[in-house]
Parts: C-alpha cells; structure tokens; sequence
C-alpha cells in the first residue's frame, strides 16, 4: 500500500484516522493534541505567516523552491500553489514536505472542504494523493511530500530551499520538530539568501534558529497569536 494511504489501524482492522474535528470542519491531532492550523482560519493564516514572513509572492522567481517542515492536510502547499499561479510567474513553483505520518486522502478531503477557494487547486491534488502518489505534479507546480521522521531525512535531503515553511505542531507538544539539531539541518539545506518563516515565537526556536545562522525577526502573529517569527540565512 503506498505510504500515503496507510493509516493506523484498530483490531477490529478498520482504518482509524488519529484525528479530532473541532467544529466539525478543524482537524486535531489526537497524538499531538493540537489542531493541523489555525481555529482562526487556516488558508489567511497561511498567507501571513508562511507567504508573507518569507516575503511571498515577491521572491517568486522559475523554479523557485520551498520547503516545508510538516505536510499535514496539504493546506500550506495549496496555499502556495495559488500565490504562485496569480503572481503569473513562469515555469514551476517546486515544494518539498517532510511528514512523518501522512494524512488519508478522505481525512484531507473533509480538512481542504472547508476552503472552496482552494477548490480549483485541491481537487487536483487529492485526486493524486489518494491514488498513492507522494510525487504530486499540478499544473505550475511540482512537489514531492518525503515520508518519515524529519529527523532521520532531513539530514539526508540533497535539496536546498529558498524558503522554509516550519509549520511542526506547538514546540510544547511537538519538540522533535524544533530541535537545535533540525534547526541546523534547515539552515544547510536552505540556499544562499534564503528565508525561514513560522507561526511560533518560542524562545528556544528562534535561538535554535539564531544559532543555525539565520536572522531572526519577530513580526506580529496570525490570529490569537501576538507573534510569529521569521528570518534569512545571515
Ligand atoms: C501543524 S501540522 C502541519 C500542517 C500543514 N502544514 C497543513 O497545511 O495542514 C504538523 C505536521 O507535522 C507532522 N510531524 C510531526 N512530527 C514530525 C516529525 N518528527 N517528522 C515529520 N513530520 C512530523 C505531523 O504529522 C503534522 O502533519
């Protein structure tokens, strides 16, 4: 079964998707106890946290690439896939996303419903994820989503991103995608010039992230958050 479409499953075999639904429409981890993005609206949460803290669309240039720590529902990528359609940039946009335990395709459904401007993006790429696939090609994008533990294969990425997305669950629930250690793989695998941006302004994050040779900046949050940080490799 590709990587993609398995899931845990409960004794009786029937598929268990590990997730809660706030309000119906928010998936939340079970595992992690936290929701995959923002109560307060995850596709503007995108847009200002992700997009706009690595000074998205503006960067946008053929080929430029984007990596991402965390795939979870898609959303983020979708979210880039549309900045990068309408900013009308030649060529393809290229994404990579580091996800330890991928998502089923109904899961994903039910999260990207919620956001029918997302649709014309969307239909494209769930079609392909429940087919199996982790190599998505959409049209002005070609992404690839790497199984596992971010920890074991970041560090054998060969890739080097223009712009990281860090978008692991809270640093208190999710502290393995914040290490120092991950930091500094983020840094030698980001391109000279290149930018992180994310959600949280935890202290040892942005230190992780200062030791690894990036800036750091603390810029007003999304939502309830009052900041988010982001930063370009010094
Ligand atoms: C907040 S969610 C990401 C939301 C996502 N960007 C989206 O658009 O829905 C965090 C993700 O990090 C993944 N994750 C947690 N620990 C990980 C690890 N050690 N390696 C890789 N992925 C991990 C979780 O499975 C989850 O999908």
């Amino acid at each position: 079964m590709a990587a993609a479409q398995q899931g845990v499953t409960d004794q009786t075999g029937d598929a268990v998707s590990g997730l809660d639904w706030r309000d119906g429409v928010v998936p939340v981890s079970r595992r992690f106890d936290d929701p995959y993005f923002s109560l307060a609206g995850g596709l503007d949460e995108a847009r200002h946290v992700f997009l706009a803290g690595n000074g998205l669309p503006g960067r946008f240039r053929p080929g430029f690439h984007i990596a991402e720590l965390g795939f979870g529902t898609g959303l983020t990528m979708l979210a880039a896939l549309m900045a990068w359609r309408a900013a009308g940039v030649a060529g393809v946009l290229r994404y990579t996303s580091f996800e330890a335990c991928p998502l089923s395709a109904p899961d994903m459904a039910r999260a990207l419903a919620a956001f029918p401007e997302a649709a014309s993006v969307s239909s494209a790429f769930l079609a392909q994820w429940a087919a199996g696939a982790t190599r998505l090609v959409l049209d002005g994008m070609e992404a690839e989503v790497i199984v596992g533990d971010a920890r074991a294969t970041l560090p054998v990425w060969t890739g080097l991103a223009d712009a990281w997305f860090l978008d692991g669950f809270s640093p208190a629930k999710n502290p393995e995608l914040w290490s120092a250690d991950l930091m500094a793989a983020v840094a030698r695998h980001t391109a000279p010039g290149g930018s992180f941006a994310t959600y949280t302004a935890a202290g040892h994050v942005r230190r992780a992230l200062a030791a690894a040779g990036f800036t750091v900046d603390r810029l007003p949050g999304f939502g309830r958050k009052r900041h988010m940080t982001a930063g370009v490799l010094a």
